[in-house]
């Protein structure tokens, strides 16, 4: 009788908490009110078969309990009883999935009018790309990406040059107008989320994936990545600001064009030796945790290295020179910069890489030689300083959870 009654309160306090929860889905800000109501009929469903199941079992403990001198009767088969329950289960099952189907069909159908942005995801950023005035996404090749070329654009493909890329972790789009995401990834499996859009992807090496959604409200949503996708996974989180389309047209108008970009980046002599060093950098990946140009993505930056006094968490001060290279690369743990956690893994490199590593740090970040975001403010082309400015509004974004080489 007790346990009848205790699984009587389990039922009545499931119930309760489900409507009575703080925990709730986010207000909805875009046209996928049907994905919520997939997911209402799956809540009903499970529901109420939940309440029916748990109200049978505790009639069963009350019904059957125990009592001197009782016998069981053997019923091995009762076709009316399995028919009836195949009946049910099978128009439950359907119920949840049938509307899933519709709505996925929507999904995949981008409507005609839908303007086309790109999403390109790697270890542990989000960059966006717009296809600029010829409304036409220029091709790409990941066998292009390189340090100046973050997207790996075709140089000779014409619709790329009035591309508008967007190395940064924010991006904005217009209210009211669809849009298609393109997804690409450089590196491994992401997954590009905004709550509040009810609407999410995969981004896979290799492929290019897609999917639609409108923005019905004007704010600012978090993006976040919603695959494990290695040790940064949690810090790889953005922003898109929903602004009218007057707004979106003005913030767009500011962003650099890839020929713009290209106008703005200076190429810089490098010895043979540095050009070997930047090569190990990249194969390495070494630039998906350390940037050139001051903001902090995962690990400290790059900029002004060589050279510097960079203090470490236990207070002690270092001089960058090739020794402290050396040793936070083969053993990042031992001297790890101040605001930083030791997350970075330790890469043994050959000596002639590491060698060649050394050198490319020392021509590209030290004094001597200052890189081109160091030059006086009038040699600085503005498109260089949105440039910058659009990298360096990353920082806040990112979390300063690494450690430092
Ligand atoms: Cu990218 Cu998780």
């Amino acid at each position: 009788m007790a346990l009848a009654i205790v699984l009587l309160i389990v039922i009545i306090g499931s119930v309760a908490f489900n409507w009575l929860s703080p925990w709730w889905f986010t207000d909805i800000a875009s046209n996928w009110g049907n994905i919520d109501t997939t997911v209402f009929i799956t809540f009903w469903v499970c529901g109420i078969v939940f309440v029916a199941v748990c109200l049978f079992m505790t009639y069963c403990v009350w019904k059957f309990r125990h009592k001197e001198g009782g016998r069981a009767d053997y019923e091995p088969e009762n076709s009316r009883l399995e028919w009836w329950l195949t009946v049910v289960t099978t128009i439950g099952v359907v119920a949840m999935l049938a509307p899933g189907l519709v709505v996925w069909d929507d999904y995949v159908n981008v409507p005609p009018d839908a303007q086309e942005f790109e999403v390109l995801a790697k270890q542990w950023t989000w960059a966006f790309r717009f296809p600029g005035e010829d409304g036409k996404l220029g091709t790409v090749d990941t066998t292009n990406i390189g340090m100046d070329n973050p997207f790996g654009m075709n140089m000779d493909d014409p619709n790329g040059a009035d591309d508008v890329l967007v190395p940064a972790s924010k991006v904005h789009l217009p209210k009211d107008q669809p849009v298609k995401v393109w997804l690409r990834s450089i590196d491994v499996l992401h997954d590009f989320f905004v709550p509040e859009f009810r609407a999410k992807m995969d981004a896979v090496p290799g492929m290019v994936t897609y999917f639609w959604f409108e923005p019905t409200k004007v704010g600012e949503y978090e993006i976040l990545c919603a695959e494990l996708c290695g040790v940064g996974h949690f810090s790889m989180r953005g922003r898109v600001q929903i602004d009218t389309q007057e707004d979106f047209d003005a913030w767009l108008d500011a962003q650099p064009t890839w020929a713009e970009m290209q106008a703005g980046i200076t190429p810089k002599s490098y010895s043979a030796m540095a050009m070997r060093g930047r090569d190990v950098a990249e194969t390495n990946g070494c630039f998906a945790c350390h940037t050139l140009d001051g903001s902090v993505v995962v690990g400290p930056t790059w900029q002004g290295l060589w050279g510097s006094t960079r203090t470490m968490t236990d207070g002690s001060e270092v001089v960058v020179d090739g020794a402290y290279i050396d040793e936070s690369v083969r053993n990042p743990a031992v001297k790890v910069v101040e605001g930083f956690a030791p997350v970075m893994i330790p890469y043994d490199l050959s000596e002639e890489d590491m060698q060649a590593l050394i050198e490319y740090l020392r021509e590209e970040t030290g004094a001597e030689e200052p890189m081109s975001a160091d030059r006086g403010e009038d040699a600085v082309p503005a498109d260089a300083v949105a440039l910058n400015e659009a990298a360096a509004s990353n920082q806040g974004l990112a979390v300063l959870n690494a450690q430092g080489g």
